[in-house]
């Protein structure tokens, strides 16, 4: 870090200048304890806190006075700390950003452009007075603010290659995927001059991606969020209804409501299609609802779901019937009833005539009591 050296030197100079003491006074004081403001510190960004710290601070202060300006006169005095009372007052300079910490610390909350300019900081001890100046850099809009951009920002879940670009003149770049640091593995590389982020099988947890340099010591400057549409799905899609249905068997009696909708997660929004025996219906909503059950309405219903741009496509079925009677078999299970309702309808070779005997090729499967 040349340029750190630089600026610990030019503090150095400065404050040999600033109390008239020799350069080569200069090499043995700060060999000594003398304090100085710390060079680090001494660089602000508009908009965030500035902190100028204190090096070399001796044991017993008693007070720290901070000043505005090249010299500590009441008339610029920001604001002082009396570490005996641990009392803080106010100067003339103070704007309300400014406070100082117990171990002499001047922060500067929101910090302006025109906060640049020399900072005074005296330190009383007992025996002792000693003073330090800097001069406090605020940056404002000649800061660079890095840019995002992707090759593509729409793909498919777990299936596209997205490389993100990362415009700075800046090297030390840091990537943040989903608002988390980069961490190199096997779907994601950083390229050598860290500008190019490739991520292999991109997902949907994978946006926003952000890129950040570090304009000072942990203030990162990031990109705006760039935003890549993951098309995915339909994941588990589920034809749900009303009555429940029972094994994909939904027991309604003639007259009443019946309720289907179809579930999965998709996106984007997927087209839904259904079909009735077969035959497909020009009805195109997630759910149906027939709010009086007729003869002609019962039998075999699927809901198809696409989704276009995955080119998935998934469907399931249920099978709208009377309900009817079921009979166990009396070697199974003595304690029951000989003759019972079940929820998916089932079997009765007694109700030969009734609409339910007529579909007992339906109820057939679901029934565990089936003689
Ligand atoms: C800041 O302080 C230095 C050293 O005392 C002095 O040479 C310089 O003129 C000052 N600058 C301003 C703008 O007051
Ligand atoms: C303090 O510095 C200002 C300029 O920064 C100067 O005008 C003033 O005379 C100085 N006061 C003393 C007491 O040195
Ligand atoms: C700090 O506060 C103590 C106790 O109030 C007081 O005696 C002392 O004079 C103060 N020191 C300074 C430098 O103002
Ligand atoms: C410093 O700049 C701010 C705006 O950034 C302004 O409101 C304020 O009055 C200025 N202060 C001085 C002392 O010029
Ligand atoms: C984006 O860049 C990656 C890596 O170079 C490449 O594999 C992918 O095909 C590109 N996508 C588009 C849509 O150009
Ligand atoms: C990078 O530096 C060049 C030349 O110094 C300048 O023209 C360009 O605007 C800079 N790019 C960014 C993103 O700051
Ligand atoms: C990329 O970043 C790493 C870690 O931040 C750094 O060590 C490396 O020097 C950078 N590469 C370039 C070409 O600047
Ligand atoms: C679908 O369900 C919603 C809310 O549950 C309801 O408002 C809407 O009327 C239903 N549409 C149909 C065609 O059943
Ligand atoms: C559909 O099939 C069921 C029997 O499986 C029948 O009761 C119903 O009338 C049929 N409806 C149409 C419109 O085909």
């Amino acid at each position: 870090m040349v340029c750190g050296v630089n600026l610990y030197v030019c503090v150095c100079v400065f404050f040999c200048l600033s109390s008239s003491a020799s350069l080569l006074a200069c090499g043995i004081h700060q060999a000594s304890s003398q304090i100085y403001i710390a060079p680090d510190s001494l660089i602000g960004v508009e908009r965030y806190s500035s902190s100028l710290a204190i090096e070399n601070t001796p044991e017993d202060v008693q007070e720290y006075s901070w000043h505005r300006g090249a010299n500590d006169t009441e008339e610029n005095l920001i604001i002082s700390y009396n570490a005996t009372s641990h009392s803080r007052r106010d100067g003339p300079m103070y704007s309300g950003r400014e406070s100082v910490s117990v171990r002499g610390t001047l922060r500067i909350r929101g910090s302006q452009l025109n906060d640049t300019g020399n900072y005074t900081v005296r330190v009383d001890t007992i025996s002792d007075t000693q003073r330090a100046t800097g001069w406090l850099e605020i940056l404002g809009e000649l800061l660079e603010i890095p840019q995002t951009s992707v090759n593509t920002t729409s793909v498919v879940d777990g299936e596209d290659v997205v490389a993100a670009t990362c415009y700075t003149n800046d090297s030390q770049v840091q990537w943040y995927v989903n608002y988390a640091p980069v961490s190199r593995n096997y779907r994601m590389t950083v390229c050598p001059d860290n500008k190019t982020l490739v991520i292999r099988m991109f997902s949907r947890f994978d946006s926003p991606l952000q890129c950040g340099i570090e304009i000072l010591p942990e203030l990162i400057q990031k990109s705006d969020l760039v935003y890549v549409t993951v098309a995915y799905g339909p994941y588990s899609l589920q034809l749900s209804s009303s009555p429940t249905d029972f094994s994909g068997i939904l027991s309604a009696e003639i007259g009443s409501q019946v309720e289907m909708e179809c579930i999965s997660y998709s996106r984007p929004e997927s087209k839904y299609r259904w079909m009735h025996n077969g035959s497909f219906l020009s009805f195109s909503e997630k759910n149906i609802t027939l709010p009086s059950l007729t003869w002609d309405q019962m039998g075999r219903y699927r809901c198809i779901e696409e989704n276009s741009a995955t080119q998935l496509t998934l469907y399931d079925e249920v099978h709208v019937q009377a309900p009817c009677e079921c009979r166990r078999g009396p070697s199974l299970s003595p304690n029951l009833p000989t003759s019972m309702p079940l929820p998916g309808g089932c079997l009765s070779s007694e109700m030969s005539s009734s609409p339910c005997g007529q579909q007992r090729h339906l109820c057939e499967p679901v029934c565990p009591f089936a003689i």
